[in-house]
């Protein structure tokens, strides 16, 4: 279903038959909403979000790419995020065992003012879909057009809703080292438990595992995050100093979001001409009590 959304900007509604349903805004490629079969919202999108080029969408799914963060002499987390994408004409066939119908495919080709920005052509191909189960699958498929090669970094910038940061733990990333952002990106590791929010984190954590958990223990929710050709996995909390010096942010909201973002940016991606990368991610929302120890 193609509909307008926010200043009129365009976006595709995806429905699945049991109710779980998502949004993505052509703009940025971006996915915006994930709902559960209840109509919950699963992803955080900040009230002040201004909905307007050339900001990004501030929540959902941001597509960082060609660059991650300030990893290069690009803008911050690339450009993706900040261009009209388009319905993809001509996607890869479905694989064969797939049902779901609940699915959109997009394509981002660079402009003539890109290519000034970073001389490289390619085609980004990416299929968002929800699964039976109300998860939400995104493959980016980045092809090189280009007659020389060309190297990336990439980040899934996902901002999960939680009821409340204090109460939160992420599973998977204990004893992994990491490149810390508000530590000139020093690499440190990661000593004790499960990880929990008491302040400020922007952190790299290096080849991690394929699957990664969040407990939100107030609302009894685990999402878990499996993840394919993306190695690292960013976190990211504002807290409360840098959420008030944000303009598209609300001073309380990082009480309410969580980033996990599947990425690959230690070891960047090169891909020669013709050659095509692909990156997964999937996501789904379980009931705590279903979580076996945990
Ligand atoms: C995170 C980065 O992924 O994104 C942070 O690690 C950054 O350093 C954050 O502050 C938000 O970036 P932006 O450009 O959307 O404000």
């Amino acid at each position: 279903e193609f509909c307008k959304g926010v200043n009129g900007l365009d976006k595709v509604v995806l429905r699945e038959s049991r109710g779980s349903s998502a949004e993505v805004y052509l703009y940025g490629g971006q996915v915006t909403s994930w709902k559960n079969d209840h109509g919950e919202e699963l992803l955080f999108v900040s009230s002040k979000s201004i909905f307007k080029p050339p900001k990004a969408i501030r929540g959902g799914i941001p597509i960082c790419f060609p660059q991650f963060s300030n990893h290069g002499s690009l803008e911050q987390h690339g450009f993706a995020r900040n261009r009209v994408w388009s319905i993809d004409n001509d996607p890869a066939p479905l694989p064969t065992n797939s049902t779901s119908k609940a699915c959109v495919d997009l394509i981002f080709k660079p402009s003539d003012d890109d290519l000034k920005i970073w001389p490289h052509s390619f085609e980004f191909r990416l299929r968002v879909a929800l699964g039976p189960g109300g998860d939400l699958m995104l493959t980016s498929r980045i092809r090189n057009t280009d007659a020389k090669p060309f190297t990336f970094t990439f980040a899934y910038h996902t901002y999960f809703s939680v009821s409340d940061i204090s109460e939160v733990r992420v599973e998977g990333l204990e004893t992994l080292d990491y490149l810390d952002n508000l530590q000139n990106k020093e690499r440190f590791t990661e000593q004790g438990d499960a990880i929990t929010f008491e302040s400020e984190v922007d952190k790299v954590y290096l080849s991690t595992p394929t699957k990664i958990a969040i407990l939100d223990h107030e609302k009894k929710r685990t999402f878990v995050i499996r993840k394919d050709g993306l190695p690292d996995a960013v976190v990211w909390n504002p807290w409360d100093k840098k959420a008030k010096a944000m303009a598209d942010f609300g001073d309380d909201e990082y009480k309410h979001m969580l980033c996990v973002e599947p990425a690959s940016i230690e070891k960047t991606i090169t891909l020669k001409p013709g050659e095509e990368w692909r990156g997964r991610q999937e996501l789904s929302a379980v009931p705590s009590s279903y979580c076996s120890g945990q």
